[in-house]
């Protein structure tokens, strides 16, 4: 199905909310997956950092650079007529000052192109947050198992299942919200908590694996497509099993190419 080309702005996602309209969101990280994710009419095209698993074979989001995010997002962001491409800020270009912070973001709107950057964490956030927005650039906050904050985790693990640490993420969306966040993200939470904290807020809530009472979701392309299967979270929805078909169609030309039987006239020049 073709979306209208209307371009989604940060007002249109609010509208959404307010207007119980879901909202579908998806990453995407370079000019082919991009185009199709929004000819098919996905409202928010996130570049996420989780480039760093599923393009560059990282085990995980640390070693992803800006140059990384800037590489992939203005290849993103020139496949996106309609849908808002978020650039999301990778580990260590915020967290030392709010200074190098806006640098970062506004490298990510003036050098790729992006509608509103995303940042990991909560309410120690909230100056850094407060400090790109007074930039005119707009912030998605993100909450819960946040993925640069694994080493402090212990790894993948889903977050306020505690009452203490349940609250401690309520406060910390509230925050993000009240410091001028148009979204935020909820990842890796129980579901109720996720319908609460969406409850509490105006601003929408993306959720990946927060259930299905988020204002919207959003999952990783190379998941939903089925080309990455290191790990399988219980949340990942295969729409389909691309790896499968690609791998096929490799192993086709390979054995036509050993057999002599590619290419044939048909696929050469000259009478
Ligand atoms: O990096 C990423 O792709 C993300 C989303 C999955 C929320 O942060």
């Amino acid at each position: 199905m073709k979306s209208e080309r209307k371009k989604v702005t940060v007002a249109s996602i609010g509208k959404m909310r307010q207007e119980g309209e879901k909202i579908a969101a998806l990453t995407a990280y370079d000019f082919p997956t991009a185009t199709l994710a929004d000819e098919a009419g996905v409202d928010i095209i996130l570049v996420g950092d989780s480039l760093g698993m599923v393009v560059l074979g990282y085990e995980n989001t640390l070693r992803v650079t800006m140059s990384d995010m800037l590489h992939h997002a203005s290849a993103v962001t020139r496949a996106c007529p309609r849908a808002l491409v978020v650039g999301d800020m990778p580990f260590m270009s915020f967290q030392e000052s709010k200074e190098m912070a806006v640098r970062n973001a506004g490298r990510f709107v003036k050098e790729a192109g992006v509608d509103a950057v995303k940042i990991e964490g909560g309410e120690s956030l909230t100056e850094t947050v407060e400090h790109i927005i007074r930039a005119s650039i707009p912030v998605m906050g993100h909450v819960g198992l946040t993925p640069q904050s694994i080493l402090k985790f212990g790894g993948y693990k889903v977050q306020g299942k505690k009452v203490e640490d349940a609250e401690r993420l309520v406060k910390d969306a509230k925050a993000l919200e009240e410091a001028g966040c148009f979204a935020v993200v909820l990842e890796g939470i129980p579901w109720k908590l996720a319908q609460r904290i969406t409850s509490e807020l105006t601003v929408p809530t993306i959720g990946i694996g927060a259930g299905p009472h988020c204002s919207g979701q959003v999952l990783v392309l190379h998941d939903v497509i089925g080309l990455f299967s290191k790990y399988a979270p219980r949340f990942v929805k295969r729409y389909i099993e691309a790896g499968d078909l690609v791998k096929d169609a490799f192993v086709r030309y390979v054995t036509e190419v050993k057999e002599g039987k590619f290419p044939t006239l048909e696929y050469s020049y000259g009478d």
